[in-house]
C-alpha cells in the first residue's frame, strides 16, 4: 500500500499559516496581555495595506542542542521583507518576540542581512521593528557572530539609505548596536534599552536599577539622547516613523519627496516683528518662529528632550523638505555646551548625507562655562559642530534673530562655515563676547581708577553696546548678506533655497575625514 503523495499547494498553505503564528496562539495572547503587539500586527499597521512581500517566511535554524530541536518556528523569530509606505518602498524587519522571545539567531541575522543587501543594491530605506531578548544563548558564538553580520551592514548603508530602528521591547547588551548604527532609534511604551541589565549592574556595583530607569524611553530621549522620538504606544511610534521617512528620500542619490505646498510661500506673519523681547534678557521660545515661518505643522522635532537649548527637527518650506537647527533662548538662554554640540553636530551630518538643505536660526550668547564642560571635553564636542558644517555641502542658510556671540556666532552657520547666504533679524547681536565681559576686560583700570566706577563702567558698556549690538557692522564687511524684517523671512527664505536648489559643491577627495568624538 503506498502512502498518498500530499497536495503540494496544501502543504504550502499548511506552512504559510503555521509561520503566521509565529510561537503560536498562546505565545501570541501572552504578547498581547503585556500590551504588545506581534512582529506581524506592527508591519500591519507600519505598510500600505496588502504591500507586504515576505522573504524568509519558512526559514528555521539548524541548532538541536538545549531542546532546539523540538522548538523550531518558520520564519525563526523574525519577520523579513519589503512593503511601501505612502507608495514609497521600504525594507522591514520585525523581531517576533513570541518564539524564543525574539532571541536573535543566525538565521536571523541571514534574514536580515538579505533584505539590508538588497535594499542597499536597490536604494532603499531599511526600518527595523526591534523586540527581542538578544543573542540567542543556545547558539553560542554563532548568535554573536549574527550580530557582526548586521552592525557591518548597517554600517556600509550609512548615508546612503535611510535607517530607522523602532525599539518595542527589550533591546540589551550588544543587540543595542545595530539600532545605535542606524539613523533613529524611535522608543515605545515600556521598551527598554541597556548594555549590561540591571541584574548584572546590581552584581558588579551594587546599585539597584530597574530596567525602566536605566534605559526607558525617558532615560534615552532626555538624558543619554540615544533615542531621538518616543511614544506612548506603538501604534504612535510607527506613525512617528512613518512621518519621518516623508522627510527623506529613499537614497543619497535622490532629494526628499516635494509635498504640494498648502501654505503660500509669500506668507507674512506680522507676529514675528515683535517676537523678541525688548528687554534682552527676557527669553522667548524659537518655536515660536520656526511655526510662524515654516509651513503650517509641518515642524517635527527630534530629540526634544535631550539638550532642550538646542532645537533640531526637520519642516516644510514651499513644500520642500529642510533641516532645522537652532538655539532655544527659553532653555539656559539658547547656549552650546556638550549635549547640545553632539545634537546638532549629528542632525548637520545626517541633512548633509541625504540631501537636505539646512536652516540655522542663531540666538546663542556662546559656549557655557565651567569645569564640567572642560574637563567633559566641550572643545572637542564643540568642534564637532564646526566640522559638521563645514564638511556639509547641501545649501546652508542663516538667520541671527538675537545673540550671536563668539564662538557660537562662528561655529553656528557663519559664512566661514560655508554657509551660503546669511540674514539677520534688527535684533541682531554680533559680537565677540557680552557687553559687561568686553568692558572689563578692555577698561579695567580706566573704571578703577575713575571718579565714579560704576558711572564709567555703565558709559562704556553703552558704548560697547553702541557699536556691537547691532547687524549692520557685519551687514557692512559681508557677513550678513541681508538685514530683514522679521516678518519677511518665510518668503526671503523660500527663494533663497530657490536660488541655492541647484548647488553643487565638492569637498576634496579622502578616505574619511576625521571628525572630532
Ligand atoms: C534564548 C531567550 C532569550 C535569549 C529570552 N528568551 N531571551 N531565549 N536566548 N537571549 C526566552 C525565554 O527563555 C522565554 O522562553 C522567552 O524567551 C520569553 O522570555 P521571558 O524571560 O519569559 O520574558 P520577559 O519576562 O518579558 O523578559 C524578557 C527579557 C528576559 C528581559 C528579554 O527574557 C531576559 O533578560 N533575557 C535575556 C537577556 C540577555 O541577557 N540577553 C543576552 C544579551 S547579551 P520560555 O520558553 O521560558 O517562555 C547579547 C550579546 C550580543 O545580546 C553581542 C553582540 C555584539
Amino acid at each position: 500500500m503506498t502512502t498518498p503523495t500530499p497536495d503540494p499547494l496544501q502543504v504550502l498553505r499548511e506552512m504559510r499559516s503555521r509561520a503566521v503564528l509565529g510561537g503560536g496562539t498562546q505565545r501570541i495572547e501572552q504578547q498581547h496581555a503585556r500590551g504588545k503587539l506581534t512582529a506581524r500586527e506592527r508591519l500591519a499597521l507600519l505598510l500600505d495595506e496588502g504591500s507586504f512581500q515576505e522573504f524568509g517566511a519558512l526559514a528555521t535554524h539548524q541548532v538541536s542542542q538545549f531542546g532546539l530541536d523540538k522548538q523550531r518556528f518558520p520564519g525563526d523569530g523574525i519577520v523579513t521583507g519589503f512593503g511601501k509606505i505612502s507608495g514609497r518602498r521600504v525594507a522591514v524587519f520585525a523581531q517576533d518576540f513570541t518564539v524564543l522571545g525574539g532571541s536573535f539567531s543566525e538565521v536571523q541575522a541571514h534574514k536580515i542581512s538579505r533584505i539590508q543587501d538588497l535594499a542597499l543594491d536597490s536604494g532603499i530605506p531599511l526600518i527595523g521593528l526591534n523586540d527581542s531578548g538578544g543573542a540567542r544563548i543556545q547558539e553560542g558564538v554563532r548568535s554573536l557572530a549574527a550580530y557582526g553580520e548586521v552592525f557591518v551592514r548597517n554600517v556600509m548603508a550609512s548615508g546612503v539609505i535611510p535607517q530607522i530602528s523602532l525599539i518595542l521591547g527589550p533591546c540589551a547588551g550588544g543587540a543595542v548596536y545595530s539600532p545605535a548604527l542606524t539613523d533613529f532609534i524611535i522608543m515605545a511604551g515600556d521598551s527598554c534599552m541597556f548594555l549590561t541589565g540591571p541584574d548584572v549592574i546590581q552584581a558588579v556595583t551594587g546599585e539597584q536599577v530597574s530596567a525602566q530607569e536605566l534605559g526607558g524611553p525617558e532615560v534615552h530621549t532626555g538624558r543619554s539622547g540615544v533615542a531621538h522620538l518616543s511614544a506612548a504606544t506603538e501604534g504612535a511610534a510607527l506613525t512617528l516613523a512613518k512621518q519621518l521617512l516623508a522627510y527623506l528620500p529613499q537614497n543619497n542619490n535622490e532629494d526628499p519627496p516635494q509635498v504640494r505646498p498648502e501654505d503660500p510661500a509669500t506668507r507674512m506673519d506680522e507676529a514675528l516683528n515683535t517676537l523678541i523681547p525688548a528687554d534682552e534678557s527676557q527669553p522667548y521660545d524659537m518655536r515660536d518662529a520656526i511655526d510662524a515661518i515654516f509651513d503650517r505643522d509641518s515642524f517635527l522635532e527630534l530629540q526634544p528632550q535631550f539638550a532642550p537649548n538646542a532645537l533640531i527637527g526637520f519642516a516644510r518650506l514651499d513644500g520642500h523638505s529642510v533641516g532645522i537647527v537652532a538655539n532655544q533662548p527659553a532653555c539656559m538662554s539658547g547656549v552650546l555646551n556638550i549635549d547640545a554640540s553632539d545634537k546638532i553636530a549629528r542632525f548637520i551630518r545626517i541633512c548633509d548625507a541625504f540631501n537636505v538643505p539646512l536652516l540655522t536660526f542663531v540666538d546663542c550668547p556662546g559656549f557655557l562655562p565651567g569645569t564640567d564642560q572642560e574637563y567633559g571635553g566641550v572643545i572637542r564636542h564643540g568642534a564637532k559642530i564646526i566640522y559638521a558644517y563645514c564638511e556639509a555641502t547641501v545649501p546652508k542658510v542663516s538667520i541671527v534673530t538675537r545673540k550671536a556671540m563668539g564662538g557660537a556666532y562662528v561655529a553656528m552657520g557663519s559664512k566661514q562655515m560655508r554657509t551660503d547666504l546669511a540674514f539677520a533679524w534688527p535684533t541682531a547681536q554680533i559680537a565677540v563676547m557680552g557687553a559687561a565681559p568686553a568692558v572689563r576686560v578692555l577698561y579695567r583700570d580706566q573704571v578703577r581708577t575713575a571718579a565714579d566706577p560704576a558711572q564709567r563702567e555703565a558709559e562704556l558698556v553703552a558704548e560697547y553696546r553702541e557699536q556691537f549690538f547691532n547687524p549692520y557692522r557685519a551687514a557692512d564687511v559681508g557677513q550678513i548678506d541681508e538685514v530683514i524684517e522679521p516678518c519677511e523671512t518665510r518668503p526671503r527664505l523660500v527663494r533663497a533655497l530657490e536660488i541655492l536648489r541647484t548647488k553643487v559643491q565638492q569637498n576634496p577627495p579622502k578616505k574619511h575625514g576625521l571628525s572630532p568624538t
